[in-house]
């Protein structure tokens, strides 16, 4: 009998961590669309899921002045994203944690005005259950921040990397009932910035 490791598990992501596996940084132009759809943090809590690295968790904390948490399933990515921390001045917040499965009284704020997730929504397999934790955490006339891959958009032939985008019925599901929908194209990547 076959099994098949879910891709929103520890399992899936921590040995590709563990084994080298990296992914595309946030570059200036993704960056700049933050600014504008996201605005100052002035302090604020912020929730990067699926942290990764944690290169949007300390862009989001250092540049834009969030008071962030970022999350991960996979310990050796945490470590990866804490192993940037110096010792001087505050730094994001790091937590191992199941987004899709564990408990989310751990996380140290109970609502959250931005909760950001970037090349993760495409991973989680019930996706309306992920969207609805979501939705708790976030504060009212919050933001939810999702970056991810539409499919379709490469020309590439490698059958690996076709399936890294996600179909329409995923992107309807996605900006279904939020009252502000609002999107940024970059390459073959769409930015949404979805308020209750
Ligand atoms: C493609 S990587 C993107 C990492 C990072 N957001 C970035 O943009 O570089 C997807 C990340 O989601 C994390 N992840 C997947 N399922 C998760 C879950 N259930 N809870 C928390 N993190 C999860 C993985 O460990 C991995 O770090």
């Amino acid at each position: 009998m076959s099994t098949t490791t879910s891709t929103a598990s520890p399992g899936y992501w921590e040995a590709l961590w563990a084994e080298g596996r990296r992914y595309r940084q946030p570059c200036e132009a993704e960056e700049k669309l933050m600014a504008e759809h996201l605005g100052p943090g002035r302090g604020r809590p912020a929730l990067d899921i699926g942290t990764g690295d944690g290169r949007l968790a300390r862009h989001l904390h250092h540049e834009l002045g969030y008071r962030t948490t970022g999350v991960d399933c996979s310990p050796s990515a945490v470590a990866l994203a804490a192993a940037h921390d110096s010792d001087a001045g505050s730094a994001p917040m790091w937590q191992c944690l199941d987004f899709a499965n564990a408990t989310l009284t751990t996380l140290p704020d109970p609502a959250y005005v931005l909760i950001t997730c970037r090349l993760v929504y495409r991973w989680m397999d019930d996706k309306p259950a992920f969207l609805g934790r979501v939705r708790r955490l976030l504060a009212p006339g919050g933001t939810f921040w999702v970056v991810t891959e539409i499919a379709g958009r490469r020309t590439t032939t490698d059958p690996n990397r076709f399936g890294l985008g996600i179909p329409l019925a995923d992107a309807e599901l996605l900006t279904t009932g939020w009252s502000v929908v609002r999107t940024a194209d970059l390459d073959v990547l769409r930015c949404y910035a979805l308020r209750p």
